[in-house]
């Protein structure tokens, strides 16, 4: 594995790959890799000639007061993990390689990016989708992989390059969990021993929706009642939003009708100063999500 910092050592190293035709899958992370991303680089793995992976903490896609300062770092560690997941090429570049002095464009992506996490995180996607673009177009590469944990990301993404154009397939990869249902987070780090253990619950909340699901609800209020109530018993959780949405669009459903066509239950809630975010699909739930009954 060869690990690069600029953008021309990046562009160097690519150019021979696809002049000879090679494959690239590319797994962009922002670092304190865990095997949620080892799981994206697997899969970049078995579907590509050449795996890249960037590790790069995006300064845009956080607010003024949000945990950039404080977001996880561990480079060696990262490296570490990319090289055993089989990984080609990493790049780490400093901010500078990836925002030039005077960088002034931003790409704002609209409808999907507007509920849930664009809601209370209103620049972020924008961020993201700036980020993700650049990325794209430095790489190049035919498939670029990301984590269904973050679902309405997964989502913008498939929106910013449907509407641009970019040529690219994105590959959605389900969420890895703890053995007690927590989805793997680089903030997960954030908890506290005793955060860590309330923290289950999340995961358990979920299921009890997709319970209700499997046993034949699909009224939205009566599938988000039950989920809020189940966040609310959580000892110490502030919970930012619980909503019964379009599983593409992420619109939240008004009825049982509009479940028809599927429904995803999206949750993010605080513990403490740690963020959580999680989701499952009530009419295909990931097998961990899977109903002891159904
Ligand atoms: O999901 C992440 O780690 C980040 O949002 C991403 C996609 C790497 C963009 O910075």
């Amino acid at each position: 594995m060869r690990t690069l910092h600029t953008r021309h050592d990046l562009r160097e190293a690519l150019a021979p790959l696809r002049r000879e035709g090679r494959s690239i899958g590319l797994v962009p992370t922002m670092g304190y890799l865990h095997a949620g991303h080892v799981r994206l680089m697997e899969r970049a793995r078995t579907g590509n000639d050449v795996v890249v992976a960037t590790v790069f903490v995006n300064p845009t896609q956080f607010a003024a007061g949000e945990d950039l300062d404080t977001y996880p770092r561990d480079a060696e560690g990262d490296a570490r993990r990319c090289r055993e997941a089989g990984v080609d090429l990493l790049w780490m570049p400093p901010v500078d390689q990836v925002y030039r002095d005077g960088h002034a464009t931003t790409v704002a992506v609209g409808g999907v990016a507007d509920h849930l996490c664009g809601r209370s995180r209103p620049t972020h996607f924008a961020g993201v989708a700036t980020v993700v673009l650049k990325l794209l177009n430095l790489v190049g590469p035919d498939r670029a992989y990301f984590g269904q944990k973050d679902r309405q990301q997964l989502q913008v993404i498939r929106a910013l390059v449907a509407d641009l154009d970019v040529p690219v397939s994105i590959v959605g990869v389900p969420t890895v969990r703890e053995g007690d249902g927590l989805a793997l987070s680089s903030r997960n780090a954030y908890l506290t021993p005793n955060e860590r253990r309330e923290a289950s619950a999340i995961s358990r909340a979920l299921r009890a929706a997709v319970d209700a699901w499997a046993a034949g609800e699909r009224d939205p209020g009566a599938l988000r009642d039950g989920l809020t109530a189940r966040l609310d018993a959580i000892p110490g959780a502030r919970i930012d939003y619980a909503e019964i949405v379009h599983p593409e669009h992420m619109s939240p459903l008004g009825s049982a009708a509009d479940a028809a066509a599927g429904a995803l239950a999206a949750v993010a809630v605080h513990l403490g100063r740690t963020r959580l975010i999680d989701n499952v699909r009530l009419d295909e739930p990931d097998t961990p999500f899977l109903s002891a009954t159904g």
